[in-house]
């Protein structure tokens, strides 16, 4: 069994042109992987934390070299000699060392970009591809499949350009269709929906992760023109395709009420309530992500027993990806769908937990990116691996995005194949890490 040989972190930039943490973890049989970390920009007050230097002499006091020296000086090195299978074992090890209740001292960035390596240098000296090992860490069966994919079309909120209040309009292709049509389709709507606001004289530009930030006067605007978007493509608007919204209500929420411009004065949460109605009567948006603010749990659970039966109730910076808080959700049935993102949580192991509570609830798993990303895609495996219902990756555009399409493409690709006869037994498939790239670093550690 290959054992960790060396891990070394630095620091690099993410999609927004802020730092962020990456690691290299060479084995002592020569394989080497590397993991970088998202971050988020309307981050939830739950959410494991991010140490940053804060030194406002470089990078704008964003830069992560105290993370990278935790990496470098403390976690690193308490690794080596270790079997990267025994995940849990060290993600254990890894909390303990950090030993704070958030992951405050040597920073859930510093933790994630070692976990993450950890599992990719466990599948790669299984010789398994990323998706099946994290099955295998999951416990879940050998059933891969492309999870439906939610792709954002229309940026606001913090994301946007200050025109709409909205963090994210969704378009969510019918759960049918396979991964190669709804990709066809998100690309077909993406490209239509400029055409439609250059048409009208709205384009602006993308916001932080490449969805249009037009200019309209209200949030509504923007779903009449997403439906006008779907006539014109050959697509039918609630057959072929579906709404949904990222609310991201924490960053509307201001002195007890929402703030949205459909409507001069702000919104109380009965308000706000009635306008998701509308949204789910009116344009088929069956996708609520962070309706409410994170501590408005009788909003949350009014909503959830109102309209859970037909739309999803996605919990994001509510949940914070945090067991304790899905614990409490559970019980008070306040949601009844979970976005996932390890780096609210820090560790690959304490992610899967969250995952398998939420899964023996009944939620639907969602599988999702970070404002701030990496080209590091090994969350579309993630996704497959733990069977989510759904990925959240952001539009068909930009690099860092179609990074994690791309790898759905190449993991179907590879499920197609192994269920054709022709398919060697799976220990025979290529291991997506393995590349002559990875390999070429053997013997370049530090
Ligand atoms: P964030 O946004 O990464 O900026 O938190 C993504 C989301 O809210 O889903
Ligand atoms: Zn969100």
């Amino acid at each position: 069994m290959a054992s960790i040989h060396t891990i070394y972190a630095r620091e690099i930039l993410d999609s927004r042109g802020i730092p962020t943490v990456e690691c290299s973890l060479w084995l002592d049989n020569g394989m080497a992987v590397v993991a970088s970390v998202p971050t988020g920009t309307s981050k939830g007050r739950y959410e494991a934390v991010e140490v940053r230097d804060k030194d406002p002499h470089r990078m704008l006091g964003q830069g992560v070299l105290s993370a990278v020296n935790n990496i470098n000086t403390i976690l690193g090195p308490l690794l080596v000699g270790r079997d990267p299978t025994t995940q849990a074992e060290i993600d254990q090890l890894l909390i303990q060392t950090d030993g704070t209740e958030r992951k405050s001292k040597l920073g859930a960035n510093a933790i994630l970009a070692v976990s993450l390596a950890v599992a990719k240098a466990g599948a790669a000296s299984q010789n398994l591809p990323l998706y099946y090992y994290f099955g295998q860490l999951a416990g879940t069966t050998n059933n891969y499949a492309i999870p439906n994919c939610i792709y954002t079309l229309i940026n606001g909120g913090e994301h946007g350009a200050d025109n709409l209040d909205i963090q994210e309009f969704q378009i969510v292709p019918v759960s049918s269709m396979s991964y190669a049509d709804s990709l066809n389709l998100a690309m077909t709507l993406y490209h239509q929906l400029e055409e439609v606001l250059i048409l009208k004289g709205a384009i602006h530009s993308v916001g932080l992760v490449g969805g249009f930030t037009p200019n309209l006067y209200n949030n509504t605007d923007a779903f009449e023109l997403l439906v006008e978007t779907t006539k014109a493509s050959p697509y039918t608007f609630a057959q072929d395709v579906f709404f949904g919204v990222d609310m991201a209500a924490s960053s509307l929420y201001k002195d007890g009420k929402y703030h949205l411009k459909d409507k001069p004065q702000p919104y109380s949460s009965k308000e706000l309530y009635d306008y998701y109605a509308m949204l789910r009567n009116l344009y088929q948006v069956f996708s609520i992500e962070d309706p409410f603010q994170d501590d408005d749990w009788d909003s949350w659970k009014d909503l959830t027993t109102e309209l859970g039966a037909t739309t999803s109730i996605v919990a994001d910076s509510f949940m914070a990806t945090n067991s304790q808080r899905v614990q409490k959700a559970i019980q008070e049935k306040a949601c009844n769908s979970i976005s996932i993102k390890p780096n609210e949580v820090g560790t690959i192991s304490e992610t899967l937990a969250v995952v398998r509570m939420a899964k023996t609830a009944g939620w639907q798993i969602v599988m999702s990116h970070r404002s701030g990303e990496t080209n590091d895609d090994s969350i579309a495996d993630l996704a497959v691996g733990v069977g989510a219902d759904y990925c959240k990756f952001g539009p068909p555009q930009r690099g860092e995005r179609v990074a994690k399409y791309n790898r759905l493409s190449q993991i179907n690709q590879e499920l197609e194949y192994a269920r054709s006869s022709a398919a060697p037994a799976i220990t025979a498939m290529p291991n997506p890490d393995a590349t002559p790239e990875a390999l070429s670093t053997v013997g370049a550690s530090p």
